[in-house]
């Protein structure tokens, strides 16, 4: 981890800022998503100062973490956000963005969504395909508006993330409209009344390690935005996208001053307000998921440590074959090698294979780190396992930011007495 983190060892036991851990395994139970507020003001203020230099503005990638009290957070902070769905615009709503701090991204918006994004006036929509320009000028026609656009350019670079799945700018990817395309797109919002093109962006990819992909991709969108401010296109924003890394397994954290270096040349020769989409850099680091060792076992010559968390509460590693620093609460005098597993029925249930960590026995706490991206929001109920807590940790304070899902909840949505429709 880096050192913004908000966790730190007192006395061989685990703290998030001034609270520690078993403290809140204790009063609010487990598996439970714990984050430090301050590692995510840290973190924002971090990126903030970076980018200094240049008119920008952050719009936190909010898929990484929609809690609503961290939204907030960010919002007093003075973040805007990028959403990729109307429960997310509804989300930032509630969480009091106005609809001029949001930029609207994903490569399959419905009608119903557009609508919506024009009713809240975001700031911007990003177009990533040609059909998709024709549906949200038909529904500002309805609404009788002149939506906003940015189109989203894949620049088509090599783009190295750690998996396959996290990396978008390449030549072939769903997402974006190919750099050799963006002049026909821009003369076709031309054409339609109901649209006004606003800007050029571009997303790479996630966890992205180096500042090479985008000195790679930058000459791409500056040709393209040259080229439609030539066709008479007056533009506002370029967006860059999210795509920082952090720190999984003590990696170095991040070059953002170099990347900031970067970035912020090309926008200065275009002179226009950069927008940031970063989302794992924000709040990956501010996050722990706190789980309790439910037992020991020992089979094939192989140590086993069962959690209380699976697959469905964090799937990161079961998805990506990601790692996840893992870390008994209470420090052990003894280590052990050993396959640290969840509940669930599925062999690929997993945090980590043959890994050292503390010689932990049932009813230890472990923290596994680097959590507070993609961890809760990417739970599921799979197997009927009930979602995790989440807690929010500023100082010596700490609050429940979600309740435990009740088993009522799983079925909340489901009907005893049907009610049967005619073919
Ligand atoms: N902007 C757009 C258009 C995106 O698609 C994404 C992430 C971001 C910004 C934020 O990227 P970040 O700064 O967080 O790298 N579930 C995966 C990550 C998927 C990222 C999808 N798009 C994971 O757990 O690694």
């Amino acid at each position: 981890m880096s050192d913004s983190t908000g966790f730190t060892r007192r006395e061989g036991v685990l703290y998030a800022e001034g609270v520690a851990l078993p403290t809140i395994a204790a009063s609010v139970g487990t598996p439970v998503y714990v984050y430090s507020a301050n590692t995510i003001r840290a973190r924002y203020r971090r990126l903030e100062d970076a980018f200094a230099g240049v008119p920008h503005h952050i719009h936190f990638a909010m898929k990484a973490n929609s809690n609503l009290s961290v939204l907030r957070l960010l919002q007093e902070l003075g973040a805007g956000v990028d959403i990729v769905s109307g429960g997310e615009l509804y989300r930032a709503n509630e969480a009091g963005f106005g609809g001029g701090d949001v930029v609207f991204s994903g490569v399959g918006k419905t009608a119903r969504e557009l609508d919506l994004a024009l009713e809240h006036r975001v700031l911007l929509i990003n177009i990533e395909s040609e059909a998709e320009l024709y549906a949200l000028n038909a529904v500002a026609q309805k609404r009788g508006v002149v939506a906003g656009v940015a189109i989203r350019v894949n620049p088509e670079v090599t783009v190295d993330t750690p998996h396959e799945y996290i990396s978008t700018g390449q030549k072939g990817a769903k997402f974006g409209i190919p750099v050799d395309d963006v002049a026909r797109i821009a003369s076709i919002i031309d054409e339609l009344p109901q649209v006004k093109l606003l800007g050029l962006g571009m997303h790479l990819g996630s966890q992205i390690a180096t500042v090479d992909p985008m000195r790679d991709a930058l000459p791409r969108l500056l040709a393209a935005i040259e080229t439609v401010r030539a066709q008479g296109h007056s533009l506002l924003f370029m967006d860059v996208g999210g795509g920082l890394s952090v720190p999984y397994e003590g990696e170095a954290d991040a070059d953002v001053e170099g990347y900031a270096r970067v970035v912020s040349e090309a926008v200065m020769e275009t002179g226009l307000e950069l927008l940031l989409e970063p989302g794992r850099f924000l709040v990956a680091e501010s996050g722990v998921l706190l789980t309790e060792v439910l037992y020991r076992k020992h089979a094939a010559g192989k140590d086993f440590v069962v959690t209380d968390a699976g697959m469905n509460d964090l799937m990161r590693p079961m998805l990506y074959s990601a790692y996840h620093h893992i870390e008994a609460v209470v420090a052990e005098e003894s280590t052990v090698k050993a396959d640290v597993v969840g509940p669930v029925c599925e062999s690929g249930d997993f945090f980590a294979k043959g890994r050292i960590l503390g010689d932990v026995s049932a009813g230890a706490l472990l923290a596994i780190q680097t959590t507070g991206a993609y961890g809760y929001a990417m739970a599921s109920n799979y197997n009927s396992r009930p979602r995790p807590a989440e807690v929010l940790v500023d100082g010596d304070r700490f609050a429940v930011i979600t309740e435990r899902e009740r088993f009522e909840d799983l079925v909340r949505l489901e009907r005893a007495h049907l009610q049967w429709r005619s073919a």
